[in-house]
């Protein structure tokens, strides 16, 4: 199996176009960490995973016309939707690479702000993309994720086919490598990959039967079917029956829906070697005056 088919949702357009839905509402969130400790003027960034637009242009904004921002990406598909975005927006200062984001090609210690969004819980080498992550990132470069975990995944009121398709799915994930509860873990991983300053935060969002994202579970537990059914975790009419209770529950307009918290949480390179005791550092730029220490540890 090719890196590209491990990812379990695809490709496909109505997953491009919920991407690019799920980015929009993640805006807000994406535009706060970046004001923490995201690249300033001039800089380099990568999005890695970046999806048909990620945080692309968010990026390309705070780099500006001097910096780059570059996104990579494993799936052809997405790649091409991105190049589309990227031209019709004008994002003059994005490159776009396809590739496998635990070895990218692009130059170690080559990016002052090295991010990633929904992609370390959906890829069974996520220790082996965030080392690659770590490596693309200057001495006192930051490296940045945002990734949920399911904790908070709940409806009110509680249905047994919700709990069937959450374990279901959970155990799906972890059966191909994957960790939904991956989010808490953020800091702690950024840590044991030798970052320093780590900061953290954490958001949580509630849907009504209006909202597309009520029956994100049971839209995801219909996209990996075949996996579902093939693993044993579930069989065809009983996924059939589950989902059918679930959509009607949901469709209720008494019933809601948390989506699994979403986890930001960033680290900085550090800049001295810490074997040697010697500066790694010659003529490189600062980073940016939001990402003094002071700021991030706020909402810690
Ligand atoms: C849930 S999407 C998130 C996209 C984007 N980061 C965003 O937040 O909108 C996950 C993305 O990771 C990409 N991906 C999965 N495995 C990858 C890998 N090994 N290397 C690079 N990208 C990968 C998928 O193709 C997909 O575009």
């Amino acid at each position: 199996m090719t890196v590209a088919e491990q990812y379990l949702m695809g490709a496909g357009s109505d997953e491009l176009d919920r991407m690019l839905f799920q980015g929009r509402m993640f805006r807000p969130e994406a535009e706060r960490l970046l004001r923490r400790c995201g690249p300033g003027p001039d800089t380099r960034a990568i999005d890695v995973g970046c999806g048909p637009l990620g945080i692309m242009d968010l990026l390309s904004e705070h780099v500006g016309p001097g910096g780059e921002v570059v996104g990579i990406d494993v799936q052809p598909g997405m790649l091409d939707l991105a190049r589309r975005l990227v031209a019709e927006r004008g994002l003059t200062n994005v490159r776009l690479v396809e590739g496998d984001a635990a070895e990218s090609g692009e130059a170690p210690g080559g990016f002052d702000f090295v991010h990633t969004r929904l992609v370390l819980m959906n890829v069974p080498h996520s220790a082996a993309v965030l080392a690659a992550m770590v490596a693309l990132a200057r001495p006192g470069g930051t490296v940045a994720v945002q990734d949920v975990d399911w904790i908070s995944r709940v409806c009110d009121p509680p249905h047994p086919a919700w709990n069937r398709l959450v374990d279901a799915i959970t155990e799906l994930w972890r059966l191909n490598g994957m960790d939904v509860l991956l989010g808490r873990r953020l800091p702690r991983l950024l840590r044991e990959a030798g970052l320093t300053d780590i900061g953290v935060d954490a958001g949580i969002r509630v849907f009504q039967h209006d909202h597309p994202y009520q029956t994100l579970l049971v839209d995801r537990a219909e996209l990996c079917r075949d996996a579902l059914v093939e693993r044993g975790l579930i069989g065809h009419d009983e996924l059939d029956g589950t989902i059918g209770e679930l959509r009607a529950h949901l469709a209720d307009p008494g019933t809601i829906v948390v989506h699994p918290t979403l986890f930001q949480a960033w680290g900085r390179v550090p800049e001295v070697n810490e074997v040697t005791g010697v500066s790694d550092v010659s003529g490189v730029s600062d980073l940016p005056d939001a990402a003094d220490p002071s700021d991030v540890t706020e909402g810690a």
